[in-house]
């Protein structure tokens, strides 16, 4: 006990030294090695209201977070984050003139119109964000950050005639989210083969997904969800070796899912759902080592699902509920898991019309396995299928047990009476 406490006090020393070497350093001006921030880009930023009695580059805001170069006799901004400006906010082409020198600009919840971006700033931006923010974008406004590696734009409609116009001049593009932008459109065929991250989700896209996306072989995370997309999945898609997350829910895409899918030995996420796709569920999906989610529902597949409990239990989500012509198999799948489909009959036929549409769909907490449990139809059923009555009787007879034992034990007393009794 004592080493332990001793180890303790000298820990608690220990921080307490470390958090006094950190006191006296807050004063970075007076420090001959860094220098202060660029005058010019100081009234710039006092001009989109951030507060600069403190340095920015040495002590970044939470809300309004910068990052600057070492540079002498005047430091540069590199990167700012404006989050939740004032209403009285509005940027104007001379302060962005003063902040030509950020490569990376980020508006989080900042309902500012856009006005005109110098040159200098447009050609240096390598990384712009704006979430539910800038407002009146367009698709001319954006091309003009040609030099982009990571574009970043949600909950910001985009006057666009389609993603091609915005994206044309970008070759270095390697993370590109443009979602719930009410884009409409095709998907552009040509993309830098770099490209690491596309999500177009939440936009009115249509037409098909393009096959040569499946040359994008650094590709990790795909989500094309909730857009107006059609024809169905290309067999291709098994190209796209470094995939992880992939989801084209909410689409209108049709045929069957291709077998090529379960050959993604990366992917951990599988979204297909409210779709058209129809064949049968592939079985070579439970062969995929890492999924943890996976979602088929509101489909036309039928047939019946493959998965085991080994399998469907290891998943952190899976959703099939909504095909109505897809059973499971009632003699290796229990009732209780609550998959949303029938059972089949022994000819692998739904036997009933599924449950309840809003059934909830499973996760894998509520799942108990090996549990046969037949029902629906079949007139074998099991006994003993409610547990309710056993647990009363249970009750009961604790309860009358000790009852017992204290009248008893009161016998015992009054019979020793005055007497010691355990002497
Ligand atoms: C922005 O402001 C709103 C309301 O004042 C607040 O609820 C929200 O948490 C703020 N967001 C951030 C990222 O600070
Ligand atoms: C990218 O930046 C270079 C200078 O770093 C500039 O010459 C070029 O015009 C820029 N490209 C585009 C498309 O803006
Ligand atoms: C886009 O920006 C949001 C907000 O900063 C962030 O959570 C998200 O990860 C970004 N997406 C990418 C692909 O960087
Ligand atoms: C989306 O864009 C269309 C024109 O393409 C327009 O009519 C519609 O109002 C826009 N929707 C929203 C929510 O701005
Ligand atoms: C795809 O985008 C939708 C809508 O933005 C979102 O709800 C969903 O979680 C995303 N899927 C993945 C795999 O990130
Ligand atoms: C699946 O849908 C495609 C087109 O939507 C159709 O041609 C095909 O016959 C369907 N297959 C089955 C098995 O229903
Ligand atoms: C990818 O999917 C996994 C599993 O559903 C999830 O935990 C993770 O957040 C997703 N990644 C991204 C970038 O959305
Ligand atoms: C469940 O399915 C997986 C994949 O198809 C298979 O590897 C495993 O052996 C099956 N487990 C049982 C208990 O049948
Ligand atoms: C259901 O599973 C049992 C045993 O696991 C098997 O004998 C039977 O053929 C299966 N029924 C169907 C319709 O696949």
């Amino acid at each position: 006990m004592r080493p332990s406490s001793t180890t303790f006090l000298l820990l608690l020393l220990l921080l307490h030294s470390a958090a006094a070497v950190d006191v006296p350093t807050p004063s970075p001006p007076s420090s001959s090695t860094s220098s202060t921030l660029d005058p010019k880009q100081v009234r710039a930023l006092q001009s989109l209201y951030i507060p600069t009695t403190h340095d920015p580059c040495t002590q970044p805001s939470f809300h309004n977070a910068a990052t600057c170069d070492t540079g002498t006799p005047f430091r540069h901004l590199l990167s700012l984050r404006l989050t939740n400006c004032s209403d009285d906010l509005s940027l104007s082409t001379t302060a962005l003139s003063s902040l030509s020198t950020l490569t990376s600009l980020t508006f989080l919840d900042c309902h500012v119109p856009i006005v005109h971006f110098p040159t200098s700033l447009s050609t240096n931006l390598r990384s712009l964000t704006s979430i539910n923010s800038l407002q009146r974008l367009t698709g001319v406004f954006l091309s003009r950050f040609g030099n982009l590696t990571d574009l970043n734009i949600s909950g910001d409609n985009i006057k666009a005639s389609g993603i091609r116009i915005i994206t044309s001049n970008m070759k270095s593009l390697t993370t590109i989210t443009l979602s719930n932008a009410n884009l409409s459109g095709l998907i552009p065929k040509h993309w830098n083969p770099k490209l690491t991250h596309m999500d177009f989700s939440g936009n009115r896209l249509s037409g098909t997904i393009p096959t040569s996306l499946t040359l994008l072989e650094s590709l990790k995370f795909l989500n094309l969800s909730s857009n107006q997309l059609n024809g169905e999945i290309s067999t291709s898609f098994g190209d796209l070796i470094s995939l992880q997350n992939l989801s084209l829910s909410s689409n209108s895409l049709s045929g069957s899912i291709p077998g090529s899918i379960s050959t993604l030995s990366r992917l951990v996420h599988l979204d297909l759902s409210s779709n058209q796709l129809n064949g049968t569920v592939l079985r070579s999906i439970s062969e995929m080592k890492g999924l943890k989610y996976l979602n088929l529902e509101k489909n036309n597949f039928h047939g019946v699902m493959p998965f085991n409990l080994s399998f469907i239990n290891k998943l952190d989500v899976f959703k099939i509920n909504g095909n109505d012509n897809l059973c499971y198999n009632h003699s290796s799948i229990s009732k209780k898991l609550k998959l949303g489909i029938a059972a089949c009959d022994k000819h692998g036929l739904p036997i009933l019309p599924p449950p309840a549409a809003d059934e909830p769909s499973s996760s894998a907490d509520d799942m108990s396995s090996g549990d046969y449990d037949d029902d629906g139809g079949n007139d074998k059923k099991k006994s003993g299928g409610d547990h309710g009555p056993n647990k009363v009787v249970l009750g009961v007879a604790i309860g009358l047990s000790a009852v017992v034992f204290l009248i008893i034990f009161l016998v015992i007393l009054s019979k020793c009476g005055g007497r010691c009794c355990c002497c």
